[in-house]
C-alpha cells in the first residue's frame, strides 16, 4: 500500500473531521484552520491512493518546546505503520526544538512509548452532558477578561505553563470573549484566569489558571454559566484531587485519561500547583 505525507492544507479538513468524528473528538474546523494558518510547517496528512487517512499537527512554542496533537488514523489503515509515517514528519519538522510534548490517549501511548517519548502527568477527562446552567452569583470574584488585560495574562501563563502560548489565548479570546474570566487579588493583580471554546460535542472549558482550587472552581463556575448550553468538557489535571472532587459533585465524571509525555529535556515544566485545567489534548 502506497502512503504519502504531506503538508496539510485548508482542503484535508472536510476528510479529517470525518474521521475525527468517527474517534469521537470535539475539534471544530476553526481548530484546524489555526494550526494549519499558524504551524503550517509542523501539520501533515496522510494520503492513501489520494485518500486522507491520518494527520499529525505540531505546535511550535517558541522553540522550546512542540506540541504534537491530532494524531489519528482512519480505523480501515490502522497497524500498517501510518501513525509512525506522520510522527517521524512532525518529529523531524521540530528538530530546533529543545523538548517534544503530547498529550497521549492510551490507544497512543504504547505508539509513543516506542519511539522514545516518558510519561510526566495525569489528566482526566471530564465530561456533564447534563449540566445545569446556574446564573453567576452577584458575589461572584471572577470577572471578565479585556483585551488591556492580556499582557498580564500571558506573562502569568508563561509563569505556570513554562513557554510564551499568547497566541491560542489571544484567538481564544478573540472567537469566545464570552467565556474568559480572571480573577484578581486585593491590589488588582491578576492571579488566575479561564478561557473556553465551542466544540463538536461539548462547550470545552480551558485552561484554567489559579492560586489556588476554590478560586479555580469560582472561574470554572463564571464560565460555564455565561451560556446556556448544557454539554460541557473539562481536561483536568489529576493532582488536583480537591477539584476534580468539586467538579464530580456537581455532575462531572471521567470519561477517558490522558496521559501527558515528553522527549527530550525537560527544561520548561509547567507549575502544576496553579494548572488545573488544560487546553485540550492538542495545544498543551
Ligand atoms: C493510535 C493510532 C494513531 C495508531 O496508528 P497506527 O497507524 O495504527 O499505528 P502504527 O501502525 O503506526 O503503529 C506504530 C507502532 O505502535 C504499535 N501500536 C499501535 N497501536 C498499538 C496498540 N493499540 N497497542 C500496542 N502497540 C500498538 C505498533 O505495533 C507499532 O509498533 P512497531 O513500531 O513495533 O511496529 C490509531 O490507533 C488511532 O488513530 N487511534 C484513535 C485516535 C487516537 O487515540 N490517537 C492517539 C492520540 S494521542
Amino acid at each position: 500500500m502506497n502512503v504519502e505525507i504531506l503538508p496539510m492544507t485548508l482542503n484535508d479538513i472536510g476528510a479529517l473531521m470525518e474521521i475525527k468524528n468517527h474517534i469521537g473528538w470535539n475539534q471544530l474546523d476553526a481548530d484546524w484552520k489555526f494550526l494549519i494558518e499558524y504551524y503550517p510547517q509542523h501539520c501533515f496528512t496522510a494520503f492513501s491512493e489520494g485518500r486522507v487517512v491520518g494527520s499529525a499537527t505540531g505546535i511550535n512554542y517558541e522553540n522550546k518546546i512542540s506540541w504534537i496533537g491530532m494524531v489519528m488514523v482512519h480505523e480501515e489503515f490502522r497497524g500498517l505503520g501510518i501513525s509512525k509515517l506522520l510522527m517521524s514528519a512532525v518529529i523531524d519538522s521540530m528538530k530546533d526544538c529543545k523538548c517534544i510534548k503530547l498529550d497521549a490517549t492510551p490507544a497512543g501511548q504504547p505508539v509513543y512509548e516506542k519511539i522514545g517519548f516518558v510519561p510526566e502527568w495525569c489528566i482526566t477527562r471530564m465530561i456533564n452532558t447534563e449540566f445545569v446552567c446556574k446564573t453567576r452569583t452577584v458575589d461572584s470574584r471572577a470577572e471578565p477578561v479585556w483585551e488591556d488585560d492580556m499582557a498580564d495574562i500571558c506573562r502569568l501563563d508563561v509563569e505556570i505553563f513554562g513557554v510564551d502560548r499568547s497566541c491560542l489565548l489571544r484567538r481564544l479570546l478573540l472567537e469566545y470573549p464570552d467565556l474568559a474570566f480572571k480573577m484578581t487579588d486585593s491590589y488588582g493583580k491578576i492571579t488566575g484566569f479561564c478561557f473556553g471554546r465551542n466544540g463538536h460535542k461539548y462547550r470545552q472549558i480551558g485552561p484554567v489558571v489559579a492560586g489556588n482550587s476554590l478560586d479555580a472552581f469560582e472561574i470554572f463556575k463564571a464560565a460555564s454559566a455565561c451560556r446556556g448550553d448544557n454539554s460541557l468538557v473539562l481536561d483536568v489535571i489529576d493532582a488536583h484531587a480537591d477539584f476534580v472532587d468539586a467538579m464530580r459533585h456537581i455532575g462531572f465524571s471521567a470519561q477517558r485519561p490522558l496521559l501527558r509525555m515528553f522527549k527530550g529535556p525537560n527544561d520548561f515544566t509547567a507549575q502544576v500547583a496553579q494548572y488545573f485545567v488544560i487546553p485540550g489534548g492538542e495545544y498543551g
